[in-house]
């Protein structure tokens, strides 16, 4: 049992609220010298399992870092939501920066609630049901080359319908055939995110090695790409209704307009936390689908009863319960952000243990969604978890997969709707089977990728059962 939690003093309104005096929590032992920062190095969730199997707060220091990861749901609710001014954004956000940009969207501090206001009404409830046709209208084409014999990546097919469904719908631009290297400047910066956590990490960015002037030249590339198209649109001042006219027009409380740099941090913010998080989550509820025939048929079920021949549209979202259950229960078991981070900026208090200021604090829906006091057999794919009749009497933060409180993913309800979306459009007429011998292995990024990518065998749901491997 730690001993009890000394509560100091307080301080004045506005600051500190408490300082806090306690034990420190457990920390694994290593099973040969360095094999902590080895994992660290080489396999994330690797890494956060040995803190896992700590308890519900665990902690590990390597070189002046101090890593804590909480696992029980009240204390993610207090990480999350009711003590926002004791945690800032991570590392990951931080060192993502010169990559990825600056945008107010992610950042810390003032400019941070006047441009999610600027954001907000353009993918809430209403606004985003309204883009489902146009969503099942790029998942249908993005299928129109599809047959029976045909072999793919889904993650890569995904990823390409996620990009272009985004890119149309809130800014207007043709980022599909991803003109900009979009997608290479994502990869590497998720690369380069492990080596920021290594002790001497930051030192290492700032050597000139290859790698790293390569994550800079992809970065120049998509930020010139997307320079010009912003340029382009200002010119043609012309009176469309999307997020990026929005964005043109926004004023500041001192009449200034946003800038090209700060249009595009804010542009490629969204472009990013979206599409990778989709396609992702689509990618491993295929891969669920192709490994529960029982379940696939129940969806096939509900979609020839709710749509019959036709297209998802906003009217159906309602009556898709079924398809809805099924990627719940896909975030559950491989929620797209597996990880969420924060910088304790002050010592803080968690289950009796005190999580000195400094620590990078962590939470993991990968995790706490396979916590057997949460879920029983958790390991198996159920979407009948999620019926609605069903009482949830879970903790709120035993399921998190779009995080929650003030960080919460601004997208959420978008997420919603294009997950729902592509998998009726694409389910509706076709089954994907796992191709054989394809080697399923995750690589915990700073979301879930699959590491080989996802190969699947496409079947037409008028055809027979075998797929193209099986026939080979
Ligand atoms: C399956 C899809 C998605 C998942 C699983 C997901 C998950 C998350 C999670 C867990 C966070 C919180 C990160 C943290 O607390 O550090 C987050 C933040 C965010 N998400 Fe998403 N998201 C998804 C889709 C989207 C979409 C479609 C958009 C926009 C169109 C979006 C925009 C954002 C933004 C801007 C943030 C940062 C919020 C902030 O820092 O205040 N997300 N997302």
């Amino acid at each position: 049992m730690p001993a009890p939690i000394r509560l100091l003093h307080s301080t004045p309104a506005g600051g500190p609220a408490l300082v806090v005096t306690g034990p420190l929590p457990p920390s694994p032992s290593p099973r040969y010298p360095g094999e902590l920062l080895a994992l660290l190095a080489r396999d994330h969730l690797a890494f956060f399992a040995r803190l896992e199997a700590c308890g519900d707060v665990a902690q590990l220091r390597l070189g002046a870092q101090r890593f804590v990861l909480f696992g029980h749901p009240g204390d993610l609710q207090r990480l999350l939501v009711t003590k926002p001014r004791t945690f800032a954004r991570g590392r990951g956000f931080e060192r993502a920066t010169p990559l990825l940009g600056d945008a107010g969207l992610t950042a810390d501090g003032a400019r941070r609630p006047l441009h999610r206001r600027r954001v907000r009404p353009a993918i809430q409830r209403d606004r985003v049901a309204a883009y489902a046709a146009a969503m099942a209208g790029h998942a249908e084409r993005a299928t129109a080359t599809w047959g029976d014999d045909t072999t793919l990546d889904v993650h890569e097919a995904m990823t390409r319908l996620t990009r272009a469904i985004i890119g149309k719908i809130l800014f207007d631009l043709d980022v599909g055939d991803d003109p900009g290297g979009m997608e290479e400047t994502i990869d590497l910066s998720l690369r380069t995110y492990r080596r920021a956590l290594l002790p001497l990490g930051t030192l290492l960015e700032r050597v000139p090695l290859p790698s790293v002037r390569c994550v800079q030249c992809a970065r120049r590339r998509f930020a010139r790409w997307l320079t010009d198209a912003i340029r382009a649109r200002r010119t043609l001042g012309d009176g469309r209704d999307d997020l990026l006219t929005t964005l043109l027009r926004a004023r500041d409380a001192d009449g200034r307009a946003l800038s090209d740099a700060e249009l595009r941090d804010e542009i490629l913010a969204l472009l990013v936390a979206g599409h990778e998080t989709a396609a992702v989550a689509l990618t491993w509820t295929w891969y669920l689908l192709s490994q529960y025939p029982n379940v696939e048929e129940r969806l096939h079920a509900e979609l020839d009863a709710v749509l019959g021949d036709r297209l998802p549209e906003a009217r159906d979202l309602p009556r898709l319960t079924y398809t809805r259950m099924v990627i719940a229960e896909a975030m559950r078991l491989y929620p797209p952000v597996w990880i969420v981070e924060r910088r304790a900026v002050r010592d803080v208090e968690a289950h009796g243990y005190r999580v000195p200021a400094g620590s990078l604090v962590y939470a993991s829906p990968y995790f706490v969604h396979r916590d057997p006091r949460w879920y029983e057999r958790p390991d198996r794919f159920d979407p009948e978890r999620w019926h609605p009749d069903r009482a949830d009497a879970r903790p709120r933060f035993a399921y998190f997969p779009l995080g929650g409180g003030t960080r919460a993913g601004i997208g959420e309800q978008f997420a919603w709707t294009v997950q729902i979306v592509v998998l009726a459009t694409i389910a509706r007429r076709w089954r994907l089977r796992l191709a054989r011998n394809h080697p399923v292995a995750l690589e915990p990024l700073a979301t879930l990728r699959p590491k080989n990518g996802m190969r699947v065998d496409v079947l037409s749901r008028t055809s027979g059962t075998s797929s193209p491997s099986d026939r080979g």
